[in-house]
């Protein structure tokens, strides 16, 4: 669990704090996607957490402890921070870069080097071949792998993410996705990822964290923000086709009813319902067939269900 009780930031004598009286809890286990315009004080708030900014007012917790209590080295082996820009250290290899915090921790040689090549397979890097490269010899998508790696190497339950994936083409960028969130279902940790990209926090977030001008806007699960915006700020950012992004978080298994209907067309039961209405659209049907993971009959979805599904919640 992090707490974020009342942090404020004034660097200097700036006339706005870049972070003002932020309130979260962040749940351990859980990944919280922290979104907003530039400048509003997202990496200022990672640095807080990680004492690498002190804040001028406020408490971080860190389970029960007040972060400020902590010395900054011992927090941060808790603590996997992967910076914005990626940032290896470019005259050691790529081994080395990920051997930092388990050299730090006193690590033997044999259990370090076993570690580097169970996290160089982990983010989709052949260990031997890329264990003694030279991070200028990587592209962009291999350079945030490693700095993924890196920060994931002395298994610290909390990992602070400033927009990881945000180098890399659209393509790759889903396939790292995919790849963290597997790693993630492996092994637990609470994670706080910063990103630009709303379509990312909705897919990486358990929970969204909207700020802007230094405060938090507004907190809530994927479906609460989609569903609910609380302000005309929210509902702009989160953008004109919010009930369509809504409707592909959910799969077509909550409005399942009896009966097959003859001569439908079929979809399975973990389908979303944004890719259920494309398929009702593209054929013109109204209605789909649904089958279950052993390819059982369950019954059918119609397209009006599914509209019906994308309005606002309570
Ligand atoms: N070391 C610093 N000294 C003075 N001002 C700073 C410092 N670091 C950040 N700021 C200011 O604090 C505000 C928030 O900066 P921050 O880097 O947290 O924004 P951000 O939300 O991460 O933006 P981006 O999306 O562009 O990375 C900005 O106005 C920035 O100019
Ligand atoms: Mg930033």
């Amino acid at each position: 669990m992090i707490r974020l009780d009342g942090i404020t930031k004034r660097f200097g004598t700036a006339a706005q704090p870049s972070v003002d009286d932020l309130h979260i809890e962040m749940t351990e286990g859980t990944t919280t996607a922290l979104i907003g315009p530039s400048g509003c004080g997202k990496t200022t708030t990672l640095r807080m957490i990680n004492r690498m900014v002190e804040p001028t007012q406020g408490r971080i917790f860190l389970e029960d402890q007040d972060v400020t209590g902590l010395d900054p080295v011992v927090l941060r082996r808790r603590i996997g921070y992967v910076i914005q820009q990626v940032g290896l250290f470019p005259h050691q290899t790529v081994a080395e870069n990920i051997a930092t915090v388990p050299r730090l921790l006193g690590w033997s040689r044999a259990r370090t080097d076993a570690r580097i090549d169970e996290l160089l397979a982990l983010v989709g890097l052949e260990p031997a071949r890329f264990r003694a490269t030279m991070p200028q010899r990587l592209s962009g998508g291999q350079r945030q792998r490693v700095g993924v790696a890196r920060a994931l190497a002395g298994d610290p339950p909390v990992m602070l993410m400033d927009e990881p994936f945000g180098a890399i083409d659209p393509i790759a960028r889903e396939r790292l996705q995919d790849e963290f969130k597997d790693i993630l279902r492996r092994v637990r940790k609470t994670v706080v990822m910063v990103t630009h990209d709303l379509d990312e926090a909705i897919k990486m977030g358990d929970r969204i964290a909207i700020m802007r001008d230094g405060r938090l806007v507004q907190y809530g699960t994927p479906d609460e923000i989609l569903g609910a915006p609380v302000d005309g700020f929210v509902q702009a950012f989160v953008g004109p086709d919010r009930a369509l992004k809504r409707l592909g978080l959910r799969t077509v298994e909550a409005l399942i009813r009896p009966d097959v209907v003859a001569g439908a067309d079929e979809v399975a039961t973990s389908t979303s319902m944004r890719d259920a209405l494309a398929r009702l659209i593209g054929s013109g049907a109204r209605v789909l067939n649904v089958r279950g993971e052993n390819g059982e009959a369950l019954g059918h979805v119609t397209r009006d269900a599914i509209l019906d599904g994308s309005g606002p919640s309570r």
